[in-house]
C-alpha cells in the first residue's frame, strides 16, 4: 500500500506528520521488547520471578542479553547477590500473557511469584535459578556487567546454557514462528496490551553498490561455522 495519503480530489499528497509532547514519547516507542519472565535466587536460595519488557539480545556472539530493572527491586538485587539470572520467554498465549503480568505484581522479598501464578519451576543446568517449564525458550545467564543511574540498574549477562521446547526448533536452530510465537509487550502506558511478533517477510536488498556485498560476507563469516 502507497504511504501517499489522498485530499479530496483523490490526488495523492504526502502524510502529515505531529509533533508528540514528551508525556507521549514513552507511548510512541511501542511496543518494548520482548516480553519476559527472569527468575533469580537470593543468597538463600529462594526463587524469585518478575516480568520485564525491556529484554533484549544486545550481542550475536557470544550471546548477551540486557534487561533493566529497578534498584530497589529483588531481581536487582540477586543478580548483584549471586550473578546469575534466567530469561523465559513467554508466547502470545492468553493463559502464559495472564500468568506474566500475575508475576509482575509487587510481591514481598522471599515471595515466590512462581506459585503465585500457578507456574511451573524446572531445574536449570548450569545457574541455581528455575527455568520456567510453561515458556518455550529459556537462557540460563552469567552477569557480565551491571550499571547503576537514575533508580535504575541495567544488567547485561552471557548466556551459558539455552533450551527450547523440541517441537519448536528445526534441526538447525532456527524457530518455527508460528509454535514459538514471539510477543513483545506493547509497554507500561497500555497496561495489559500484548503485540504478537511472528508475522514475517523476507525483503529483498535494492542496492548493488559494494556494501551489500561486503555486509552479506561479513553475517556469513559471523556464522560460518553454524
Ligand atoms: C509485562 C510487564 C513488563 C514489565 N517490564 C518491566 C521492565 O522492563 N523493567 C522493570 O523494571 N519492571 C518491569 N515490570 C514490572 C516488574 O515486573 C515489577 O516491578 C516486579 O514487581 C519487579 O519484581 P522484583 O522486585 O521481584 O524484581 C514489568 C511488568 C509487566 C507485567
Amino acid at each position: 500500500m502507497s504511504m501517499a495519503a489522498s485530499d479530496a480530489r483523490g490526488a495523492a499528497s504526502e502524510p502529515a506528520f505531529v509533533q508528540q509532547p514528551e508525556k507521549y514519547w514513552d507511548r510512541l516507542f511501542a511496543p518494548g521488547g520482548h516480553a519476559a519472565m527472569i527468575t533469580t535466587v537470593d543468597g538463600e536460595g529462594r526463587v524469585n520471578a518478575a516480568s520485564y519488557a525491556t529484554c533484549v539480545r544486545i550481542v550475536h556472539k557470544p550471546v548477551q542479553i540486557a534487561f533493566t530493572t529497578s534498584q530497589a527491586g529483588d531481581t536487582g538485587r540477586n543478580v548483584a547477590e549471586t550473578g546469575q539470572f534466567v530469561v523465559n520467554l513467554p508466547s502470545f498465549e492468553r493463559d502464559i500473557l495472564e500468568k506474566v503480568r500475575i508475576v509482575g505484581l509487587p510481591f514481598a522479598r522471599g515471595v515466590n511469584e512462581l506459585e503465585k501464578a500457578g507456574l511451573t519451576a524446572l531445574p536449570s543446568t548450569l545457574v541455581k535459578a528455575p527455568r520456567i517449564a510453561e515458556c518455550h525458550r529459556h537462557f540460563e545467564c552469567e552477569v557480565v556487567w551491571t550499571k547503576e543511574w537514575l533508580n535504575r540498574m541495567m544488567v547485561v549477562g552471557n548466556v551459558v546454557a539455552a533450551s527450547v521446547r523440541a517441537d519448536c526448533v528445526d534441526h538447525k536452530g532456527y524457530i518455527v514462528w508460528e509454535r514459538i510465537k514471539p510477543v513483545a509487550f506493547c509497554g507500561a502506558p497500555y497496561v495489559n496490551m500484548f503485540a504478537a511478533g511472528y508475522e514475517t517477510m523476507a525483503v529483498g536488498l535494492p542496492y548493488d553498490g559494494p556494501e551489500a556485498q561486503a555486509a552479506d560476507q561479513s553475517v556469513r563469516r559471523m556464522f560460518e561455522d553454524m
